[in-house]
């Protein structure tokens, strides 16, 4: 916490409050938010429906069946955040299948943020003019289709505040997680040292701290190189790592073309 509050406000707007209760009350997420460093508001928008009903939804103009999600509330509920702050105005997302995809580096640049405004859709979405005026960004959490944005935001609220300095207990085990420095993390053990005649890597009880560090490295492109080779392409690997990762592909490459004599 700043002296100035919280480093990261978020606020979210959505039908079903419910949904975030145990989801902030439990683990890193819930000891950031009584530390103060995160401050995570979440907005009931039945509350500012203008009708005796409370509606917050009506048919799709043009026919086709699907329910849409009203604008005036929306516009209530986001003018009733924008005046509780401290002035400024929040960077409003809008969860969407339609947005740019959710990733570490979306993460990392949401938690330098100062304060973010999560808008969950429910239905067919919301109505078009939502989207036109106050919204600044949609955010998606992969290619597919999800019955509302509150599992969506969920994940847009944890993966960016574990990027929050001093959120995560110890920095290394962020700073070494899939995707952080474009490789995939390591594996890990714990104990017994042998489970069913399975033994740890000799290496991780070695107590040989630099010997630990260099086969971490090799196993984190190993995984890389094995599950998303992809990543590769965009990864910049300092030349230790360039050097283990033509090792690796030279391997590789031995170990098909043994493949093949074995298969003549
Ligand atoms: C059933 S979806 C509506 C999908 C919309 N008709 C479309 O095809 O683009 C209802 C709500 O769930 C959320 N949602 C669904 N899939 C999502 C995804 N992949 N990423 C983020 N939010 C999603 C959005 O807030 C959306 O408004």
């Amino acid at each position: 916490m700043t002296a100035d509050g919280p480093i990261l406000r978020i606020d979210v707007i959505t039908i079903f409050p419910a949904m975030f209760s145990s989801f902030l009350q439990e683990g890193v997420l819930a000891k950031a938010i009584q530390r103060g460093v995160v401050d995570v508001r979440v907005w009931d928008l039945r509350e500012f429906a203008p009708d005796r009903h409370k509606s917050t939804d009506d048919e799709a103009y043009g026919g086709g069946g699907g329910m849409v999600m009203l604008a005036e509330p929306i516009f209530r509920c986001h003018e009733a955040i924008v005046a509780s702050g401290p002035g400024k105005s929040p960077h409003t997302v809008l969860l969407s299948p339609q947005g740019r995809t959710l990733d570490q580096s979306i993460a990392k640049e949401y938690s330098r943020r100062p304060w973010i405004v999560l808008l969950c859709g429910r239905y067919e979405g919301v109505d078009e003019r939502v989207r036109e005026t106050i919204v600044d960004e949609e955010l998606s959490v992969g290619d597919f289709v999800v019955t509302g944005g509150e599992l969506p935001a969920m994940l847009a609220i944890d993966s960016m505040t574990r990027m929050i300095d001093g959120v995560v207990g110890c920095r290394n085990s962020v700073e070494d997680d899939s995707f952080y420095n474009g490789l995939l993390d390591f594996p890990h053990y714990t104990r017994p040292a042998e489970i069913r005649g399975l033994k740890v890597p000799e290496v991780l009880i070695s107590g040989h701290f630099e010997k630990i560090r260099t086969w971490r490295k090799e196993q984190s492109l190993r995984s890389t190189l094995r599950k998303r080779p992809d990543l590769l392409e965009r990864a910049e690997l300092d030349p230790e790592g360039s050097k283990m990762l033509a090792r690796l592909r030279q391997e590789n490459a031995e170990s098909a073309g043994n493949k093949e004599e074995d298969k003549g």
